[in-house]
């Protein structure tokens, strides 16, 4: 199947609001196609922590459909994105994951460039040959409060309207000073939007997430607004706390959709994603202050969510590689100078968002498998459990169409039971 024989905008008006998609929406290779050229190519996209690449020199490569892309700290410590292509004969330049140089050189005839992309070096090039004309195609870079997002589009759309809103919240997370503790890269053989589908709901964690459970609070009143928009008390009232503490908790979310922060508790008790719900970390991560302030959840579709905690932070990242198989990375962030061993052990630290990842992967290849039969027909969301889901299929659906710059209608979608983001 083509994009020309999907006849896309017949699907999208059959569409029942508040039911999963019809099946191509999850199995086609064209629609595959059209959710990266019209969502992953033009959206900004979470790529990294900045902390990754610690210094001058270090860098990690990444690819997002059909692109390579390679970051890379520069000597003025700022951190670029480029596309991981030689202006020669279009080698690969870097090859691994990731590493540290002093230049990029290209493997193949040795043209070297500056870690800004400055083509420096090209041998035998002739006396017309203009380097300046052979720098590294950039790729729109922004960093925020230690979070590195980029976006391929040739024009991006604004970021700075997110800046503004997520920086009171990141802020006193201080992740541009932390350290990567572990990172775990999964793939789920299921296409993007089902790991999204299932992220946006906890109808599932109660029977599916025991390690989860023993911190995170799946209690609807806690975990979500409430239909009509109104907080639960108790939940008003941890935020509260929070933000006399000077810390930002409410909920936020852009008119689009397209990125929500919220900081919410956890269990009683509970301070930390570990079995046991106590600090997985010794030492603080950033200036949180209150111990018991929960995790800041933040989504930004289509590639990340986040949990940010007092004691230590976690990253995931979405990344589409086809129809129906989706890589999602996992970055454990801690205190730059916390110790291993000392100050935290990893397989505790790491333990409850592992077995998570694992159990939420062999659900959604559920999912996939069951929806790639013939019989599967879109069924419906549950009002109380799943209203972020459907959030997410709107959010979709509207920027699928290209809906996504001036003139979309704003939608006012209420979150409830979130689970991860
Ligand atoms: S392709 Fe890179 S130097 Fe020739
Ligand atoms: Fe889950």
């Amino acid at each position: 199947m083509t994009p020309s024989t999907l006849d896309l905008p017949a699907m999208l008006a059959r569409r029942r609001p508040g039911y999963s998609l019809e099946r191509p929406f999850y199995t086609s290779q064209a629609l595959f196609e059209l959710d990266l050229e019209r969502i992953f190519y033009r959206q900004w996209l979470y790529a990294i922590p900045a902390c990754q690449l610690a210094k001058p020199g270090h860098y990690v490569t990444h690819r997002v459909g059909a692109y390579n892309l390679v970051l890379v700290r520069g000597q003025d410590g700022r951190i670029r994105a480029f596309h991981n292509t030689c202006r020669h004969r279009g080698s690969i330049l870097c090859n691994k994951p990731q590493g540290s140089v002093a230049k990029l050189v290209c493997p193949y005839h040795q043209w070297t460039y500056e870690l800004d992309g400055r083509l420096l070096w090209a041998r035998s090039m002739g006396d017309d040959f203009d380097p300046a004309e052979h720098g590294l195609k950039r790729v729109h870079c922004r960093e925020l409060c230690g979070l590195v997002y980029i976006c391929l589009a040739d024009e991006a759309p604004d970021f700075d309207a997110f800046a503004e809103l997520a920086e009171p919240y990141l802020g006193v997370h201080e992740l541009a000073d932390a350290r990567v503790a572990h990172v775990s890269t999964i793939v789920e053989q299921a296409n993007w939007k089902l790991v999204w589908e299932n992220n946006r709901e906890c109808y599932h964690c109660s029977v599916c997430h025991p390690s989860l459970c023993h911190s995170f609070d799946v209690d609807p009143d806690i975990a979500g607004v409430r239909p009509d928009g109104s907080v639960a008390p108790r939940l008003q009232a941890h935020f509260e706390r929070c933000e006399q503490a000077g810390v930002a908790a409410q909920f936020r979310m852009d008119p689009a959709g397209q990125y929500r922060l919220a900081r919410m508790p956890l269990q009683a008790g509970a301070v930390s994603y570990t079995l046991d719900g106590q600090v997985g970390v010794q030492r603080p991560l950033g200036r949180v202050g209150i111990p018991d302030a929960g995790t800041l959840m933040k989504f930004h579709y289509p590639s990340t969510w986040c949990h940010l905690l007092p004691d230590q932070a976690m990253t995931f990242r979405v990344n589409p590689l086809g129809p129906t198989s989706t890589e999602v990375t996992t970055t454990w962030l801690v205190h730059k100078d916390a110790v291993e061993g000392v100050d935290y052990d990893l397989e505790r630290l790491t333990r409850v968002w592992i077995d998570t990842n694992n159990e939420d992967r062999e659900i959604v290849e559920d999912n996939q498998r069951g929806i790639n039969s013939p019989a599967y027909e879109p069924g419906p969301y549950s009002p109380e459990e799943e209203s972020g889901v459907a959030q997410f299929v709107e959010w979709y659906c509207d920027a699928l169409q290209g809906a996504g710059q001036e003139g979309r209608q704003a939608r006012q979608c209420v979150t409830r039971r979130t689970q991860a983001g």
